[in-house]
């Protein structure tokens, strides 16, 4: 990593266009060189419901938009069992770059999960984001949204589907639940393990927009 962050990126206003504007010209780490565009974030300023993701994928990517690739339809199809609509969300990614390297025959391009400096180095976006909508709950999907969010490790198996209390002091008024990547869930469509996990992700969704609901 040669750069130093999004930090020295950030617009002075921090309302969502100005930083959407703005992380269109971040280098804060090597990622924007092999993507096509950065990915910023979709749905309103005043969502009580924000959910983070990962990074883009090769779809999202392409299209600019959070969430319009595979594993956004198995999280399409989870909101809509839960009752959530789209437009109650604000949706976006702990990584704004897609991180991927291309196969062996230089066609297909593989996502690569980001690492650790790659969060660190994207979290001023994120941390802006935050600021400006002040959701009522955070939905981290997968280990790196939940890094990203609560700045410390997590193992989704240990602490997912549980509500993180707001922190008193004021600091961070939003609530936090970690839940599974829809991309996990995409590995087992078609196998046993599907319907159990399939559940288990509504329920997390569930006891989000219920959570939210009653703040
Ligand atoms: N996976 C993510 O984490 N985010 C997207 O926007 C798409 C796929
Ligand atoms: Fe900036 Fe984040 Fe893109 Fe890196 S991934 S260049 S920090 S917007």
């Amino acid at each position: 990593m040669t750069s130093a962050g999004a930090e020295g990126f950030m617009p002075v206003a921090h309302d969502l266009d100005a930083l959407r504007a703005a992380a269109a010209g971040c280098r804060g780490c090597e990622l924007w060189k092999d993507a096509t565009q950065v990915v910023f974030s979709r749905g309103s300023a005043s969502a009580r419901l924000m959910l983070v993701g990962e990074q883009p994928g090769d779809v999202e990517d392409r299209e600019g938009e959070p969430f319009v690739g595979p594993a956004a339809r198995v999280l399409d199809d989870a909101l809509e069992v839960t009752g959530i609509d789209r437009s109650e969300l604000y949706v976006t990614n702990a990584v704004k770059h897609f991180r991927h390297h291309l196969d062996q025959r230089g066609k297909r391009r593989i996502h690569d999960k980001p690492a650790v400096a790659h969060i660190v180095a994207c979290h001023p976006w994120l941390d802006a984001e935050l600021q400006a909508v002040r959701p009522r709950l955070v939905v981290c999907l997968g280990a790196t949204a939940a890094r990203s969010v609560l700045g410390r490790p997590v193992r989704i198996g240990a602490e997912r589907g549980r509500v993180i209390a707001p922190d008193q002091r004021g600091a961070v008024p939003w609530a936090v639940l970690i839940t599974i990547h829809p991309s996990a869930l995409l590995r087992l469509r078609g196998e046993s393990g599907w319907d159990a996990a399939f559940d288990a992700f509504v329920a997390d969704l569930e006891t989000a927009r219920s959570t939210a609901q009653a703040m």
